[in-house]
């Protein structure tokens, strides 16, 4: 089993930069731009006679700081045949028990019990939310749709790149499955967006600190890929039972609409539907949207509902009443568009998304090669342990175009493998762990990424870590040992500095269990059932499942699946690319 771990992020000029020159620059920019777009063999005079300007203005500007649609030089090179070297991707025989051995296990990751888990039953058991009693009061008593049924309704098509679906079923919240709210990035009207949709059959769409943490993680992939968002509110606030948990701290759920403000603020467009009962945080989400959207008769808003204000005022009250369709379309003005059907509200949210006049990337359909060995046979590279690894190639020969791979530095640091392929015609700098990451390794890394970064290159890592070496006994293991920290430390900065988008997926470990185990051997008076259970504890603690459940991934897939997703990934992070950068430092702000 896979964990797949997106982040990404790109240079954009921060719009409080840009606020102090915009009197200056704005009038040049349209017209440079209007040139621009009568006749695109303009874009050289374009970006220089930009960047004249903008140096006069801003003197720590520089020229990559521009949208990179600008700057491409994609359509010179796209003429070119790709010959980057084709990898060798056949199994040796000395390693076919290993590969065996390893496809045994992930079959039995996804069909059979492992750590009392399945993963194809755990899907199944997540999508139906809150249980059959509570979806059939949401569809019979409520009238209303499921979640994934609104999605169907709003999306192109069944493309739909789910966020984290496991987050949260494992956590001792009683006995509800899921965090209580759907996200991913699927497309409206050819635009790709950021969903948060609520599921009121998980105690009513009630937000728990997992669900919060799910939201804020949509929301940064939303901020970084400069994606619209798009919410599906149908929530009763905060879990009452958990509200320490929730309100006050900077991560907690006010964040979610400083978020909403700040995009907006960014020129990233908040788009809300009210498809349900929505009460406090429930209610702010579509009031501080851009535009919001409401559902005749299943759709209310309220800071407090109706049982709140008999307690306080002794008032009888409707729901339709007090904060129903009518209510926020003719007279409150927090909300946007009348809907009398769920249909017809995701109909208008088309249409917003029409006027949100959105450049969006033309239509090139990429050319590229399947690669030459079959997606079917990463089930035997998954590695079942460390020691059951196989060489990177063996992977990386399955997942790029054409098997085709320019490698950097192939002979220096071996342990790390880096260089160039194409993943469905994107370009990508791949950095894939083979081994330990020694001194050399950990330099190879640090220079490539750079390079990465310079040529403005999204980077693919594929994490499989060692084992933590043993501690040194020596003076001269020691220094071996800092030199190698020190390297380490470098790769990590060149990493964390690195504008490009990262994708990281975890084919293996992520390491430490076996020596924590025996560390803690050491001091350990337990006798052999305690330690049993320490390693049973450990074993579960580092699986898939658990580190998914708590977020600390975007999901687990499955591994004949990476090469789709991670070229979907790469697809909606060129999005971005076609958006000027925000010269704009003030949100939509509804009165
Ligand atoms: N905290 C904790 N649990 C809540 C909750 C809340 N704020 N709101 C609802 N629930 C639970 C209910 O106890 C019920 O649990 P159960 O399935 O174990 O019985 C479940 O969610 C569904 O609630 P129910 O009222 O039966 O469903 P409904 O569809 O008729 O109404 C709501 C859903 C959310 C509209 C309604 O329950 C409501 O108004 N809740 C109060 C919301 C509130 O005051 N929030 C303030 C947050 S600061």
């Amino acid at each position: 089993m896979w964990n797949n771990i997106t982040s990404c992020s790109l240079w954009r000029l921060s719009p409080s930069f840009m606020s102090s020159r915009i009197q200056t620059l704005t009038p040049l920019f349209i017209r440079h731009y209007k040139d621009f777009c009568k006749n695109r063999q303009t874009i050289w005079t374009l970006r220089n006679s930009l960047c004249q300007v903008l140096k006069k203005t801003v003197p720590t500007l520089t020229c990559n700081m521009f949208p990179h649609c600008f700057v491409s030089n994609k359509a010179r090179y796209g003429q070119y045949k790709k010959t980057f070297p084709v990898l060798d991707g056949s199994i040796p025989s000395v390693c076919e028990h290993v590969f065996e051995e390893n496809l045994r296990n992930s079959e039995a990751c996804i069909q059979s019990f492992v750590f009392e888990i399945r993963y194809s039953e755990l899907l199944c058991k997540v999508s139906k939310g809150g249980g059959e009693s509570a979806i059939l009061r949401h569809t019979q008593r409520n009238k209303k749709l499921l979640v994934r049924e609104r999605l169907r309704m709003l999306l192109d098509d069944e493309t739909f790149l789910e966020l984290s679906p496991f987050a949260g079923f494992d956590l001792p919240y009683g006995d509800v499955p899921a965090a209580g709210c759907l996200t991913g990035i699927g497309k409206i009207c050819g635009v790709w967006c950021v969903f948060v949709a609520n599921d009121a059959t998980v105690k009513g769409g009630t937000a728990y600190p997992i669900s919060v943490k799910k939201q804020l993680r949509a929301q940064q992939i939303a901020i970084q890929n400069r994606l619209l968002s798009i919410y599906l509110v149908d929530s009763g606030g905060a879990f009452l039972p958990l509200q320490a948990e929730l309100f006050p701290d900077q991560s907690h759920g006010g964040r979610v609409f400083y978020n909403e403000a700040i995009m907006s603020a960014m020129k990233i467009p908040q788009v809300a539907v009210v498809c349900g009962s929505c009460t406090a945080g429930g209610a702010y989400v579509p009031t501080v949207a851009e535009e919001t959207v409401i559902v005749d008769k299943i759709g209310s808003m309220f800071l407090a509902g109706p049982p709140l204000v008999k307690a306080a005022t002794g008032e009888d009250i409707s729901p339709e009443d007090l904060g129903g369709a009518s209510m926020h379309s003719k007279v409150s003005g927090c909300v946007d568009h009348f809907a009398s059907s769920e249909k017809e509200a995701y109909e208008c949210v088309r249409n917003i998304v029409l006027t949100l006049n959105y450049e969006l990337p033309p239509e090139e359909t990429l050319e590229y090669d399947d690669p030459l060995y079959s997606a079917e046979e990463l089930l035997g590279l998954a590695p079942r342990g460390y020691s059951y690894t196989l060489h990177i190639k063996l992977i990386l020969s399955r997942l790029i175009d054409g098997s085709r791979f320019q490698e950097f530095k192939a002979e220096y640091g071996t342990t790390l493998v880096t260089g160039f392929a194409h993943m469905e015609g994107h370009l990508v700098g791949i950095v894939a762990n083979n081994g330990q990451l020694t001194h050399d390794a950990s330099l190879k890394g640090s220079h490539f990424v750079q390079l990465c970064s310079q040529r403005s290159i999204p980077i693919l890592f594929l994490q499989n870590t060692a084992p933590h070496a043993p501690e040194p006994t020596s003076l001269s293991q020691a220094e071996d040992h800092t030199n190698r920290l020190k390297a380490q430390a470098s790769m990590m900065a060149a990493v964390a500095c690195a504008a490009v988008p990262k994708i990281t997926l975890v084919i293996g470990g992520c390491y430490g269990n076996e020596s924590y185990a025996m560390a803690r051997d050491d001091d350990c008076t337990g006798d052999d059932s305690e330690l049993k259970h320490l390693k049973e504890k450990l074993d579960e603690e580092s699986s898939a499942f658990h580190s998914s459940a708590r977020l600390w991934d975007d999901g687990i897939i499955l591994p004949q699946n990476s090469r789709k997703v991670i070229a979907q990934c790469l697809t909606i992070m060129k999005q971005q690319k076609y958006q000027i950068a925000s010269l704009q430092h003030y949100p939509v702000i509804r009165l």
